[in-house]
């Protein structure tokens, strides 16, 4: 199965089954680790929404949910620039932060948003990420929860867009080379 954004074509590559049990799989670890901590859950917008709804549909305990928006991608390809677009309100002192990414690619963005949590004297900051293309990381920090690792390839679907296409597909796509 193929679809068509823009000028490119993506070729079908994880189905809707697969992401829900990895995001389940997620939900459960988070509960057992930190249901009696109350977390914040730090969704990242656009991409995470659809991860964090699903996510927090299976999150059993008592959680807080807060949202940033930033973005780094230009077509398809990372810029390294990444800009805060609406930043975080909510008081985060002494919480425990678990921040939900859609996918981490090369890192900038994560290492943008843990900068811009560093004087907020969180408790702790904990990142979980439904996609991780390990060939592309260049960071060192730590991705505590990964959903499903992938090759260094350029997906939509799931939340995830190409230009702003693709983000309502319930499966993922890759782009057809
Ligand atoms: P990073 O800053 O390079 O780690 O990229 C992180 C952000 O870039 C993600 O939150 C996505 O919004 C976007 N991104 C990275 N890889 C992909 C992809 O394969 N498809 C669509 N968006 C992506
Ligand atoms: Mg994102």
């Amino acid at each position: 199965m193929t679809t068509h954004l823009h000028d490119k074509i993506f070729e079908s590559f994880i189905d809707e089954k697969t992401i829900n049990t990895a995001v389940k799989n997620l939900a459960t670890q988070i509960y057992n680790d930190y249901h009696e901590k109350e977390p914040v859950f730090l969704s990242i917008l656009n991409g995470s929404f659809m991860f964090t709804s699903d996510l927090l549909k299976n999150y059993h305990g008592l959680c807080l949910i807060s949202f940033i928006k930033l973005h780094s991608y230009i077509n398809d390809k990372s810029t390294g620039n990444v800009n805060s677009l609406i930043g975080l309100n909510e008081n985060i002192e002494g919480k425990t932060v678990i921040i939900l990414e859609d996918i981490i690619d090369t890192g900038n963005t994560l290492a943008k948003i843990i900068a811009q949590l560093k004087n907020k004297k969180t408790n702790e900051i904990k990142v979980c990420s439904l996609f991780f293309k390990p060939d592309a990381y260049k960071k060192s920090i730590p991705i505590d929860y990964i959903g499903i690792k992938i090759p260094n390839k350029f997906i939509v679907g799931y939340g995830l867009d190409y230009n702003g296409l693709g983000r309502n597909l319930s499966h993922v796509y890759k782009l057809k080379t």
